[in-house]
């Protein structure tokens, strides 16, 4: 989506607030011995109430209203029976529609106890998607990103997930420009578009550069013995830089 009149930007803020709330409410609730769809039923139950709807549902029939991804789960993890634990890493990632238009976001937590190692993983996973949207600014070039992005996360000896891409969205979950690295990507001969909408989403891991497709067509993995965290925004570029629109109202 590209924003060129003032009620899109207010339809897309507001969507925007609503899966960042979800977002906020869903990791509050978190805690050993719930189900991973019992914390789903938490995200159905505040879409609804906002008259929206869950984007992987409407978009892919996905099997859940958020994706929700537990230790070698990096993402797109069906909620289902599975248990959350003490110590586990759960990635939450709620997008969603309302009034037609979409927006995406996502952030993993730790469930206590959390180590030293998890603790810093976050810390900088979230810095890593903040060095990306520093990058952000229209007439820019669209790689700068990624280059930012993996200058940060190779300084913090952490890796990248390189088949998880950012993308275009608005209209859709999933829309133009396309998918956007979120690592160094020389090809990337894009430039950041006035109103261009977005998400930006690094994968951060302590050593997986590849998800791989699980049994259940959905599921990705990472690579045995690593963690990962991915934190997503959504976005539009101005001359200014972003404007984030998934920041949670309070
Ligand atoms: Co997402
Ligand atoms: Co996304």
């Amino acid at each position: 989506m590209t924003i060129d009149h003032e009620d899109q930007l207010e339809a897309l803020k507001r969507i925007g607030a609503i899966v960042a709330d979800v977002l906020q409410a869903m990791g509050h609730a978190l805690e050993p011995g719930m189900t991973t769809l019992e914390l789903d039923a938490i995200s159905r139950r505040l879409l609804e109430a906002q008259d929206a709807r869950s984007a992987p549902e409407l978009c892919y029939d996905f099997p859940g209203a958020t994706c929700i991804s537990v230790n070698e789960e990096v993402a797109h993890g069906i909620p289902g029976s599975r248990v959350i634990r003490a110590g586990d890493l759960v990635n939450i990632d709620v997008s969603a529609e309302k009034d037609g238009v979409f927006a995406d976001t996502g952030a993993s937590f730790a469930v206590p106890p959390v180590t030293r190692h998890d603790d810093r993983l976050m810390a900088y996973g979230r810095k890593a998607l903040w060095q990306g949207i520093k990058a952000v600014r229209s007439g820019q070039p669209l790689s700068a990103i990624g280059r930012n992005i993996e200058r940060f996360a190779d300084k913090a000896g952490y890796t990248l997930i390189r088949n998880l891409a950012s993308h275009g969205v608005g209209h859709a979950l999933h829309e133009e420009p396309g998918t956007i690295p979120t690592w160094w990507e020389p090809r990337e001969r894009r430039r950041i578009g006035e109103g261009m909408v977005f998400t930006i989403e690094p994968f951060l891991s302590t050593g997986a550069e590849w998800a791989r497709e699980s049994a259940d067509g959905w599921t990705l993995l990472g690579t045995a013995g690593t963690r990962t965290v991915q934190y997503e925004h959504t976005m539009v570029a101005t001359s200014r830089g972003a404007v984030v629109v998934t920041l949670p109202t309070s």
